[in-house]
């Protein structure tokens, strides 16, 4: 028996319930793992609510990152054995793999030996905002040295990540957060600039900094802020959109978009952990910059396993800076 995070109905944090179920063995090519740490996801909190890309059957588990201690080892298993330490790969479906319990299953090609220096937390804050933001600014938009980065949602864990890696690819970033509030600390991530989007001319501030133009955004919000945004890019300039934080419609920059002939382009990380090349690819990467020190996971609270609730409650706050752990 195992206690693991479900919820059987949509809605607000209060959906979600500890419960005891019976844990099947590992099947061929599955790994099982007791966990140690969780890292919390915008995602699962759409999917608790009933917004998210999947639509699962209820009750249904939750999650998409974990780390923990290899328990068990199903048939065909080669390369890991009982008692290492790992941490996991998003898979691509929550209801099929849900990480929010003390045990949890998985393919043996989501799990991934980290170097144990980095410990559970820091392990379960690392696959989904790295791989994100790597996928997007390194294989998609082949951000180079001395390219000017725009990062929307900054202080979001997948925000602090594109700029480590903004950094350690010697590009420029450039923080976007809604208030001055978090302004300093993210000065201090590493940002070269801060704009606080509600309380300053986003437009006039980007062109100030970037005077040539912005190449690439990252952008998670959408809504009001996708005009300025795009009115800041550079010719030939590439926008990533890969959230929608905003409630409010994001209108169509269509005469920036033509005069500078730019890319509007969604993106969702399985398009690389869906591919073993790019998977590889990007978990050398990642790997190097952990051991290096250039990526350093920022967490912004823990919470014990029996407080899920009110993990996701912060979660949806939108006063986190960094990623959000749960320990089991
Ligand atoms: N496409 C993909 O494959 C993929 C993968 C992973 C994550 N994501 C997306 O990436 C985003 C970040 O995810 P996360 O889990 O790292 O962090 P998160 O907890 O969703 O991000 C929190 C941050 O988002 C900003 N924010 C919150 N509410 C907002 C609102 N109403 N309008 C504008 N900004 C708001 C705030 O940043 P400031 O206070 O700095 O403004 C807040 O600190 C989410 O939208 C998530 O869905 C997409």
């Amino acid at each position: 028996m195992a206690r693991i995070v479900r919820f059987h109905c949509h809605g607000g944090p209060e959906v979600l319930r500890i419960e005891e179920v019976e844990v099947s063995p590992p099947g061929p090519g599955e790994v099982r793992i007791r966990v140690k740490a969780l890292g919390l996801n915008r995602a699962e909190a759409s999917m608790r609510n009933g917004t998210y890309i999947e639509t699962p059957a209820l009750p249904s588990g939750l999650g998409l990152e974990a780390a923990g201690i290899v328990e068990a080892l199903g048939e065909g298993v080669d390369g890991f054995a009982t008692g290492d330490a790992v941490s996991i790969i998003p898979p691509r479906s929550i209801a099929r793999w849900p990480a929010y319990g003390e045990l949890i299953t998985v393919p043996v090609e989501l799990v991934v030996k980290h170097p144990p220096s980095l410990g559970f937390e820091a392990a379960a804050a690392t696959w989904m905002q790295y791989l994100t933001a790597y996928g997007a600014l390194v294989d998609t938009a082949r951000l180079g040295r001395n390219d000017f980065v725009v990062v929307t949602a900054a202080s979001s864990s997948v925000g602090l990540a594109a700029i480590q890696i903004a950094k350690k690819l010697g590009a420029i970033p450039v923080a976007v957060t809604r208030t001055s509030s978090k302004k300093a600390a993210l000065l201090d991530a590493g940002a070269a600039d801060v704009v606080a989007s509600q309380e300053e001319d986003l437009e006039a501030r980007l062109k100030e900094i970037a005077p040539q133009g912005v190449r690439v955004v990252f952008d998670a919000v959408g809504g009001p802020i996708f005009r300025p945004l795009a009115a800041a890019m550079s010719r030939g300039g590439i926008l990533i959109e890969y959230g929608g934080l905003s409630p409010e419609p994001t209108p169509f920059p269509l005469f920036d978009v033509l005069a500078k002939t730019l890319t509007l382009r969604g993106y969702l990380v399985h398009e690389i952990t869906g591919d073993a090349a790019r998977l590889e690819a990007a978990k050398r990467f990642i790997l190097d910059g952990l051991a290096s020190g250039a990526l350093r996971p920022v967490i912004a609270r823990t919470f014990p396993f029996d407080k899920i609730v009110e993990a996701h409650r912060f979660l949806e706050s939108g006063e986190q800076f960094g990623k959000i752990v749960v320990t089991v």
